[in-house]
């Protein structure tokens, strides 16, 4: 059944990289941050507590990546995951104070970021590591799927919560 809202984030192939598993993980953060925009009160947390353990391991994985192929610009990408997680712990810690709405607004925040984050930061990641186990950038085929948010283009900033 679904029981999505129209502004909640969905994937799109725009966000495929070519990149089986961090795809993947993508789809998954994807998929949470939509059930986190559509909780209802008593299940935030719950929600919220997903969308920060699956950040972890997956921006994890990014990093062990990037260090591992020394990636040029990892310290800005690296950096921008630490800000992300950070700010998903400071509303965890106002939400156990009984703050609602700065969960909805971080909901919101998350559906715009992600995607940005993934055409800008993750894509650059994905071309090095095709780049250094292929020599050349992935191929990836779109199928002309529609995208449901805009980016802000900024895919280089971190979230406006803390
Ligand atoms: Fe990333
Ligand atoms: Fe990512």
């Amino acid at each position: 059944m679904n029981t999505m809202t129209p502004q909640s984030l969905a994937w799109s192939d725009a966000m495929s990289l070519g990149h089986p598993l961090i795809d993947d993980e993508h789809q998954h953060l994807v998929a949470l941050i939509a059930r986190l925009q559509e909780a209802a009160n008593e299940d935030l947390a719950t929600a919220l507590e997903a969308v920060l353990d699956a950040a972890e391991a997956h921006f994890s994985a990014e990093n062990d990546l990037m260090t591992a192929t020394s990636f040029p610009p990892r310290d800005c990408h690296i950096k921008e995951h630490e800000a992300v997680l950070g700010s998903l712990r400071g509303v965890a810690r106002r939400l156990a104070r009984g703050e609602r709405e700065v969960v909805r607004r971080l909901a919101a925040e998350l559906a715009m970021w992600l995607p940005a984050h993934v055409q800008h930061l993750d894509s650059a990641l994905t071309h090095w590591l095709c780049k250094l186990q292929h020599g050349g950038k992935p191929v990836v085929l779109h199928s002309g799927g529609r995208t449901q948010h805009k980016t802000r283009g900024r895919g280089d900033s971190a979230l406006a919560i803390a």
